[in-house]
């Protein structure tokens, strides 16, 4: 029977460009589902958007001196074409900013404030005098109380990953400024949570079927009780609240941004010229919603968002899975916008198929535990298994038929070894679509790559090269077996690799897209005397070197913060001193570094600057230096420390579109290479573009002329 299945996936933040741990951690997921329900005959609704308000969005804007808007602008329209090129197959990707979103969530928070689950509350909040306004969560920094990472935002700790109040922080200070700010009071909108603990733990009871990650993320925070939340935030970039009284206060981002999944559906319906169209995913008991998300926006789909759903009323579906990911990491460390780390999707797409990506993303996927994209392992998955098991298999297969018969040929008798294959197609046919109804996506694709190995074993046992001369009609059997198995695979694989399916869909002889066909077409007969048509390879074998060699000098250097804890003078030399840093993550070491002639201790010391990390240790004078650190000099003589801001300690430093591949080390003649110099206005550039780190761009610490080279 069709059902009508609702796929939500998480809104991204439209103030940088996606990268590969949006796509592993829902969008990709979320697509190879859909794909998946409509090829079995489902009625898919997909939607998300971009997610354009909040704090996170105007500190982008401050970043870059530049409005809210050019900035929501500028990544709306990189997202959704990146969504589009990487094959994620919505039924509308829309975003937060359109009049329909305001109107829905306008109307949302007025029925709740009506019902009383919204209430008017004095609370006291962060003031700054010298930027003269009140403070949202994220302009307030101080350190976290759970894990003392001294950079904790007022909303969140990025290091430990708490959910945090800004009353939580310890030392606190505003971001804008620096200064600390005091306490005032002003009236906000709470949302009253605590009302809805019932219901939700009653909803929760047959959830069995979630993620233990997940079920066990939201039974804590059931267990703990849950507290009523400020709704409304003093900035001025949002949705207006539609109460009196609030003119200068916008609803919180994360309010707004989950009622874009109700918001989307009916913006989607008014474009089908059908409005209510809507009404049958979201007011129908057998319609069953899925959330695509990654861990850290649990909470807000498995709690906040059923509240609010529970308090409107008018009988909405609530979730039915959230099967959350985990998050896909770069050498161990998260995949972060605000921090550099990453793989960004307009880099990736401009150098690699789409499906050559999906497949690596798709086999790695962090279903249960994080995991890691490495490049070594990018290009063996690719060689090996999408070109050497999956692609060498089509293509013997299409090839060699096509020359010898031009089309699909005729199945005689069945031997035992041919009924075993087509035995083995149904059961793959099981195995995969058992595991993609219950978004066990790695477990299917591995079935279905366990049928390729097999039709390969296949191949290689009936020697057609060898039949096609001995003996025809048993030749034709085989190979109409293989062509048997070749259409199932691009049945089977279409979720995961879409645009190579639907070639291998056309090869076969197919008109039109196999995303439109069905899933039940896998097993089914083929015709023979069906035309083939002429293959060309599906995918490529990739070198790392391809893409890396003649790569960026840069790309080799491992740049990073690091925080000076302490200055020794260096016993044997009277211009050196022995710096002890602070990595974060990467730990501490010390480096000895020629700064004694222009940089006293005090001025040195507690200081956050730049170093190579990777550089060959060298020992001078007696001491091992493990880095070097950057500093500029002009030809006045003036010698400047790099300053990048207070930028994590252990996080990168790096030049936008510059893949960084650091090598473990790098030979101090490679480093020469790379040439920054100063600009115009104390900021360092590299090839035109500035070195940055995830608080913006490395800046020269002291007035030095243009051009003074880094060094
Ligand atoms: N923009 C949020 C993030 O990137 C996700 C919002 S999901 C939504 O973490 F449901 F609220 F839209
Ligand atoms: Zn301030």
């Amino acid at each position: 029977m069709k059902k009508k299945i609702y796929i939500g996936v998480a809104w991204p933040y439209a103030n940088g460009s996606l990268h590969l741990g949006h796509m592993a951690g829902c969008y990709l997921p979320s697509d190879i589902f859909a794909r998946y329900n409509r090829l079995i005959g489902n009625d898919v609704l997909m939607v998300s958007g971009s997610d354009e308000h909040g704090t996170p969005i105007t500190i982008s804007a401050d970043n870059e001196n530049t409005t809210p808007q050019v900035i929501v602008d500028r990544y709306n329209k990189e997202h959704t074409e990146n969504m589009k090129q990487f094959g994620i197959s919505f039924d509308l990707f829309t975003r937060t900013s359109t009049d329909n979103h305001a109107k829905v969530v306008q109307d949302i928070f007025k029925t709740l404030y009506d019902n009383e689950d919204i209430y008017k509350k004095s609370v006291e909040s962060f003031y700054c005098k010298h930027c003269n306004r009140f403070l949202p969560d994220r302009y307030i920094e101080g350190k976290c109380p759970h894990c003392n990472s001294e950079k904790a935002r007022g909303d969140q700790c990025d290091e430990c990953g708490k959910l945090l109040d800004p009353q939580d922080l310890l030392d606190v200070k505003c971001k804008i400024c620096g200064n600390t700010p005091e306490i005032k009071t002003s009236e906000h909108l709470f949302f009253a949570l605590s009302k809805f603990e019932k219901r939700l733990l009653d909803w929760m009871k047959d959830k069995k079927h979630w993620k233990p990650s997940v079920l066990k993320f939201t039974q804590n925070w059931l267990k703990n009780g849950l507290k009523d939340r400020a709704i409304t935030r003093d900035i001025s970039w949002g949705v207006k609240v539609p109460v009196d009284g609030f003119d200068n206060k916008r609803i919180y981002v994360w309010f707004d941004a989950v009622i874009g999944y109700l918001s989307a559906s009916k913006e989607w319906a008014q474009k089908q010229g059908q409005p209510d169209k809507w009404i049958e995913w979201w007011k129908n008991p057998d319609a069953c919603h899925y959330y695509f998300l990654a861990k850290d926006n649990i909470p807000f789909h498995t709690i906040i968002w059923p509240s609010i759903i529970m308090g409107y009323g008018n009988s909405l579906e609530l979730p039915y899975d959230i099967p959350a990911n985990e998050y896909l990491q770069l050498k161990g460390e998260q995949f972060s916008k605000s921090r550099g780390v990453a793989v960004w999707v307009p880099d990736i797409l401009e150098k690699f198929d789409a499906d050559a990506v999906r497949y690596y993303l798709s086999i790695n996927m962090p279903e249960n535990k994080d995991t890691n994209w490495t490049w070594d392992d990018f290009i063996a998955k690719n060689n090996d298994e999408l070109v050497g098991t999956y692609g060498n298999f089509i293509h013997r297969v299409v090839t060699f038929t096509q020359k010898n018969y031009g089309e699909i040929p005729k199945q005689g008798k069945l031997s035992d070894l041919d009924k075993t294959a087509l035995k083995k197609i149904e059961e793959a046919a099981e195995e995969v679509s058992g595991a993609l109804g219950k978004c066990n996506f790695k477990i299917g694709l591995r079935a279905a790559m366990n049928l390729a190995q097999f039709g390969n074993q296949y191949f290689d046992q009936n020697q057609p090269w060898k039949l096609v001369k001995t003996d025809e009609e048993r030749c034709a059997t085989v190979l109409h077996i293989c062509l048997k198995i070749v259409k199932a695979l691009s049945v089977f694989m279409s979720p995961y690799l879409p645009f190579s399916s639907d070639k291998i869909w056309n090869i076969l002889g197919h008109g039109g897209s196999i995303h439109d066909s069905s899933w039940k077409l896998a097993t089914e007969e083929l015709k023979s005397g069906a035309k083939l048509e002429r293959p060309k390879p599906l995918f490529t074998k990739l070198a790392l070197a391809d893409f890396m060699t003649e790569s960026d000098p840069f790309s080799k250097a491992d740049l990073r913060v690091a925080k000076v804890l302490d200055v020794k003078d260096h016993p044997q030399a009277n211009k050196l001193y022995m710096l002890q840093l602070d990595l974060g993550p990467l730990g501490k070491r010390v480096i000895v570094a020629g700064m004694k002639p222009f940089y006293t201790v005090d001025e040195i010391k507690g200081k956050n600057i730049v170093i190579v990390t990777n550089l060959k240790p060298a020992t001078i004078r007696g001491v091992k230096s493990n880095g070097m650190l950057l500093a500029a000099e002009d030809k006045d003589g003036v010698v400047s420390l790099l300053n990048p801001g207070d930028a994590r300690p252990g996080s990168e430093v790096y030049v936008d579109g510059i893949m960084k591949e650091p090598s473990d080390v790098l030979e101090f003649e490679d480093f020469k290479k790379i040439k920054m110099t100063v600009g115009e206005n104390q900021e360092v550039v590299y090839n035109g573009k500035n070195l940055k780190s995830k608080k913006g761009k490395i800046i020269s610490d002291r007035k030095v002329r243009k051009g003074a080279n880094i060094q």
